[in-house]
């Protein structure tokens, strides 16, 4: 029954991430970006604002210009989650790879880091006036539902220990469809639940941006309105509009 359950809820986990992950991502990309809105100064060539977005992605650029701390503590939570997720690989890898043997210590320090830089984003939303004055209660959920995921984790790891090449079998058996009984430990249980919360709201809540920074206009246009003229579909087909009109 436990084992149909979780099977059922990661499924279902699943085909909503999926889907709505599509939907969202189709949406902005069908987006009009009907001007040239890059912040300048903003590079010239395309290539150049693929180089900004790189450097927004990896480096987080311009949070960096903006505020020290807040950029400190995203960009630590953020390399510390990929750490984490590439640990968690072994998961649904069989066999694991070298690398991914390899990097096992390193996403295990990583978890502290996560749970810490997430500690300090909450803090800073709730001591800093400016910043809890704009703060919604699912900012809040936000970094709730990742802290409680990591304390899980952690948790897991030093004080309910399960067994992992259980879990292994589980997530394997998932994916082959061949179901494989999952440990009972109620740690693991609610680890997976909030992970499987996380998986449903990801596509419709602020955690998108993972997504949406692709899409940002200011960031990812070049600045060269001289050089090429931006005319957004609806204006050119004005344009041609009032040239028939002339020419009959
Ligand atoms: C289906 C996905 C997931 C599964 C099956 C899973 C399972 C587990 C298990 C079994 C452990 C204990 C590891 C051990 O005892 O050695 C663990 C630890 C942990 N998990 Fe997850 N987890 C998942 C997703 C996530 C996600 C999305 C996050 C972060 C947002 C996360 C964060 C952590 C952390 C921080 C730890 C402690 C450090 C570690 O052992 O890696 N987990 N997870």
């Amino acid at each position: 029954m436990l084992t149909a359950t979780f099977a059922v809820l990661f499924y279902t986990a699943t085909v909503v991430l999926v889907l709505g992950l599509a939907a969202r991502v189709y949406l902005y990309a069908r987006t009009p970006a009907p001007l040239r809105i890059p912040t300048t100064p903003a590079p010239t060539s395309r290539g150049g604002a693929a180089l900004r977005v790189t450097s927004e992605v990896v480096a987080f650029r311009s949070l960096f210009r903006g505020e020290k701390l807040l950029w400190l503590l995203s960009w630590a939570f953020h390399v510390a989650l990929l750490l984490v997720i590439l640990r968690h690989l072994r998961y649904f890898l069989d066999p694991a790879p070298q690398w991914l043997v390899w990097i096992q210590p390193l996403g295990l320090y990583a978890a502290y880091v996560l749970a810490a830089a997430l500690v300090g984003l909450w803090l800073r939303r709730l001591w800093i006036d400016r910043v809890r004055h704009i703060s919604t209660p699912s900012d809040h959920a936000a970094l709730a539902l990742l802290l409680a995921i990591g304390l899980t984790g952690l948790g897991l790891q030093h004080f309910q220990p399960t067994d992992i090449v259980a879990v292994k079998a589980f997530f394997i058996g998932l994916m082959q469809f061949n179901w494989q009984p999952l440990p009972s430990e109620p740690l693991l249980l609610l680890h997976l639940t909030l992970v499987a919360l996380l998986m449903m709201v990801f596509p419709f809540s602020k955690l998108l941006h993972a997504a949406g920074v692709f899409f940002s206009p200011t960031r990812n246009q070049p600045d060269n309105p001289r050089e090429r003229r931006h005319i957004a579909p609806w204006a050119r087909a004005l344009e041609q509009d009032a040239t028939h009109q002339k020419q009959e």
